[in-house]
C-alpha cells in the first residue's frame, strides 16, 4: 500500500456540505478539463460527483473512451487508477484522491511471486500455460500477463476470457491440453471455470508462499487450472449459512452474490455476477421482490435505499461487508485533488513506466477486446 500524506489541516475542518459546496465550484472551474469516475463501492456524498460510474469493465471502457479531458480523477482503489493510466493517452493525467486506497486481492499477487510461480511451474508441464489475471491486480502482474500470451479479466467477461484462453477446450474435448493459471483470486477462476462446466477436481490452489505451491508435480501435471491462493478480504465474510438461514426465515427471498465469493455461497445463488450486473438485475427486479445481495456494504445500501418501499433489498450478511480502502476515497480527499487541479498541481498522479504500460496494456485491450463477444454472466441457479 502506497503512503498517503496527511491533508493540510483546513479540510478537516469543513463539514460535507462545505466539501460538496466547494467540490461542484471545482468541477464547475475545470469544465471539460475533468472526468471523475466512481467505483460503484465509493460511499453515496462521493458518487454524487462522479460523471460516469461502473464496475471495473465499464470504468476500463470509459477511460479508454476519454479524449478531451486533460484530468481523470479516479474514484476507486490503485489499481483501477493504473488501468485508467495505461488505457488513456500519454498526456491525460490520473489522480487516485487517497493513494493508501488500495486492494488488499491485488497485494496478495507480488510480481517476483508471479515469476517464481512461472519458472517452477515451466519446470514440470510441457502444456502452454496462459496466465490470465483478474483486473484486481498490479500494472506490473499485468504486463506480465500481456508479455506470456495471456490476458485480463473483469468479474463481467471473465467467461469469455476462460474461453478464449482454453482455445476451444472443453471438459469434454480436451483440445491442445493447454492449462490456465488464473490469479489472484481463486474464487473468481474457480467460479468461472466451474460455471463452464470444469469440475473442481480440474483445478488446484497455488500457494505462492509454498515451494511448487504447496502441489506435487502430478497435481500440476494433472490440473487444466491453477488458481492462485488469493480473495477478497471483503466478498470472503459471506457464507453458505447466511444463505440458508435468510432461505429459512424468508422463503422467496432471492440470492444475487459478487463471483469473488466462495464457491459454496455461489452454489446457494440465484444469480451471480458483477457490480453492475447486480444493479442491472435489480433495476429490472419486479415491485415485491425479495433480495439478498452478496457484495460490498455501501452498493447494497445505496439499492436498498433507491427501492424502499417498492422492493426488499438486503446484505446477505448480517456484519457489515465494508472494502476499508474505496472507504479511503471521502469528500476531504476529493476536495483536496479538485483544488490543486484548479491551482495548476497536480497531487496523487498515478504513473506506470513506459515498458510496463506497454506490456500491461496488451492484456488490458485483450480484456477489452473480449468483451465485445456475447457475454453469459455465471449464473447458478439452487
Ligand atoms: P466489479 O465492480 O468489476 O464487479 O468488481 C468488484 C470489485 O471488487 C472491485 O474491486
Ligand atoms: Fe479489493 Fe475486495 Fe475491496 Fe474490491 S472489494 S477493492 S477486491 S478488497
Amino acid at each position: 500500500m502506497l503512503f498517503q500524506p496527511p491533508l493540510p489541516p483546513v479540510y478537516g475542518s469543513l463539514d460535507a456540505s462545505q466539501l460538496s459546496a466547494r467540490i461542484a465550484e471545482r468541477k464547475r472551474q475545470l469544465g471539460k478539463r475533468l472526468v471523475i469516475l466512481g467505483h460503484h463501492y465509493q460511499q453515496d456524498e462521493v458518487i454524487a460527483f462522479a460523471d460516469f460510474t461502473g464496475d471495473s469493465l465499464k470504468l476500463s471502457q470509459l477511460a479508454a473512451a476519454q479524449k478531451d479531458a486533460e484530468f481523470v480523477v479516479f474514484c476507486g482503489v490503485h489499481f483501477m487508477a493504473e488501468s485508467a493510466d495505461i488505457l488513456t493517452d500519454e498526456r491525460v493525467v490520473v489522480v487516485l484522491p487517497d493513494l493508501a486506497a488500495g486492494c488488499s486481492m491485488a497485494d496478495m499477487a507480488a510480481i517476483e511471486q508471479l515469476e517464481d510461480a512461472w519458472s517452477q511451474i515451466a519446470d514440470v508441464v510441457r502444456e502452454p500455460v496462459v496466465p490470465i489475471t483478474y483486473v484486481n491486480s498490479s500494472a506490473a502482474v499485468k504486463a506480465f500477463c500481456g508479455g506470456h500470451d495471456g490476458a485480463c479479466c473483469t468479474s463481467s467477461n471473465a467467461r469469455t476470457v476462460l474461453e478464449w484462453a482454453l482455445n476451444g477446450r472443453t471438459p469434454d474435448a480436451p483440445g491442445d491440453r493447454r492449462k490456465v493459471m488464473f490469479l489472484p483470486d481463486q474464487h473468481l477462476g474457480r467460479n468461472t471455470a466451474n460455471a463452464l462446466g470444469w469440475p473442481l477436481d480440474s483445478m488446484v490452489v497455488w500457494d505462492p508462499r509454498e515451494e511448487l505451491g504447496g502441489l506435487t508435480p502430478e497435481q500440476i501435471c494433472a490440473a487444466t487450472f491453477i488458481l492462485w491462493k488469493g480473495h477478497c478480504s471483503v466478498h470472503q465474510l459471506f457464507t453458505a449459512k447466511q444463505a440458508d438461514a435468510i432461505r429459512a426465515a424468508s422463503p422467496g427471498t432471492k440470492i444475487l452474490v459478487h463471483p469473488e465469493c466462495d464457491w459454496s455461497v455461489v452454489q446457494k445463488a440465484d444469480l451471480v455476477g458483477s457490480t453492475e450486473f447486480i444493479i442491472k438485475t435489480l433495476e429490472a427486479a419486479p415491485a415485491g421482490s425479495k433480495w439478498a445481495v452478496g457484495t460490498e456494504v455501501h452498493l447494497v445500501n445505496r439499492l436498498a435505499n433507491r427501492f424502499r418501499g417498492e422492493k426488499d433489498i438486503r446484505l446477505l450478511s448480517s456484519i457489515q461487508c465494508l472494502c476499508t480502502t474505496m472507504y479511503r476515497i471521502d469528500l476531504k480527499h476529493l476536495c483536496w485533488v479538485l483544488d490543486n487541479l484548479v491551482e495548476g498541481r497536480v497531487v496523487n498522479q498515478i504513473r506506470v513506466d513506459p515498458e510496463t504500460r506497454r506490456l500491461a496494456r496488451i492484456a488490458l485491450d485483450r480484456m477489452l477486446w473480449l468483451k465485445a463477444q456475447p457475454l453469459v454472466p455465471v449464473t447458478c441457479v439452487d
